[in-house]
């Protein structure tokens, strides 16, 4: 066995489970754009190995606007770069738009890059020109595809983004969260199915990062847009209907919106400026099962019960209720 093989199984081995070969997953499953299971990710340099993604599992729908949160290196960028096909997963299964993506060659890969996502990061200097001007950094990537009517598709698509008025300005001349904007643009060129977004309001003030909210909002309601986004940003957050935390390299819970935003604003009527407040108490934290059942505790519930992880605890059902009760043992 390779020594990459050893790791992964290694890591199955911690979370007790077999490498999922055999998927149940379905690739002519038409309802969902990304369906993620066990997924491994080691990195591998001289030294050291870092196992950044541990068995992780997500499932996002088409159509689906979604953000994803956790700490520092928990494995969020990691997680996009895979779904973003910039790099291939050690083990598990990972199927986004119908297509197996542990089974892709080079050419493959190449294909879905350029066909079926779109890819936005926090830092734009990699895929901006400074002195060119918004319209010419949009047609580029289109220059080197050699597609037709680029100029007219580029007017499109930074009218997309809310930049038609900043056509003829050079990159150089626009705010952070304006070249963020010509980022997205650029994102969309080649139609992609789904948008992945890093940290895209990690270096803009909140009003700016509620704009590029809005912008991927209009893409998702009126074209359909599947969007993941990576963040920090808390108030971004609560302004999304699925929050999914990764902890570990694994998702460990899922925050929810008991009514959806747009109910909600319709409810608040015209009350101006209580979004703020109003928060609150929109979302509610719950606990994923993972496929065979298990589930990982809040930390904080662990601390509280004094149990830790390897101790065994009883769980009680009350059919009546639909209720579960964990006991410590001897408890
Ligand atoms: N190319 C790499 N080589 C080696 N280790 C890596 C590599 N990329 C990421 N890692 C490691 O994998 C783990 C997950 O990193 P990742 O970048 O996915 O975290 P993150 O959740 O995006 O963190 P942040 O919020 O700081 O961006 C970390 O321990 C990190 O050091
Ligand atoms: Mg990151």
């Amino acid at each position: 066995m390779s020594d990459a093989a050893k790791m992964v199984a290694a890591v199955y081995d911690q979370i007790g489970d077999k490498p999922s070969d055999d998927i149940s997953l379905s690739p002519s499953d038409d309802e969902y754009m990304i369906r993620c299971e066990n997924l491994v990710k080691i990195y591998k340099t001289d030294e050291v190995e870092v196992v950044a993604l541990q068995g992780l599992d997500l499932d996002v729908k088409r159509g689906e606007l979604m953000a994803i949160v956790g700490n520092s290196g928990s494995g969020k960028s990691t997680l996009l770069n895979m779904l973003g096909g910039l790099d291939k997963p050690s083990a598990g299964s990972l199927f986004v738009d119908g297509k197996n993506l542990l089974k892709f060659s080079d050419k493959d890969y190449m294909e879905y890059k350029r066909n079926t996502v779109g890819f936005v990061w926090q830092n734009n200097a990699r895929n901006l020109i400074p002195y060119l001007t918004a319209v010419q950094n949009v047609e580029l990537p289109m220059l080197l595809k050699g597609s037709k009517q680029r100029r007219r598709k580029a007017l499109e698509l930074l009218e997309k983004v809310g930049l038609s008025h900043r056509k003829n300005s050079r990159l150089d001349q626009m705010s952070g969260g304006e070249q963020q904007r010509v980022a997205i643009a650029i994102a969309l060129a080649n139609d992609p199915r789904l948008l992945l977004a890093d940290e895209p309001t990690g270096s803009v003030d909140t009003r700016t990062s509620n704009i590029i909210l809005d912008i991927f909002k209009r893409l998702n309601e009126t074209e359909g847009l599947t969007v993941v986004i990576v963040t920090h940003d808390v108030k971004l957050s609560k302004r999304i209907d699925r929050v999914v935390a990764i902890r570990d390299g694994r998702t460990s819970s899922e925050i929810v919106r008991k009514r959806s935003y747009a109910q909600e604003l319709d409810e608040m009527g015209n009350i101006v400026g209580s979004e703020e407040e109003s928060t609150e108490e929109t979302h509610e934290e719950l606990v994923v099962l993972d496929r065979s059942g298990r589930l990982q505790l809040p930390k904080e519930h662990m601390e509280k019960l004094g149990i830790r992880g390897g101790d065994k605890v009883k769980v009680e059902l009350d059919e009546e209720t639909g209720r579960m009760y964990l006991f410590r043992s001897g408890g």
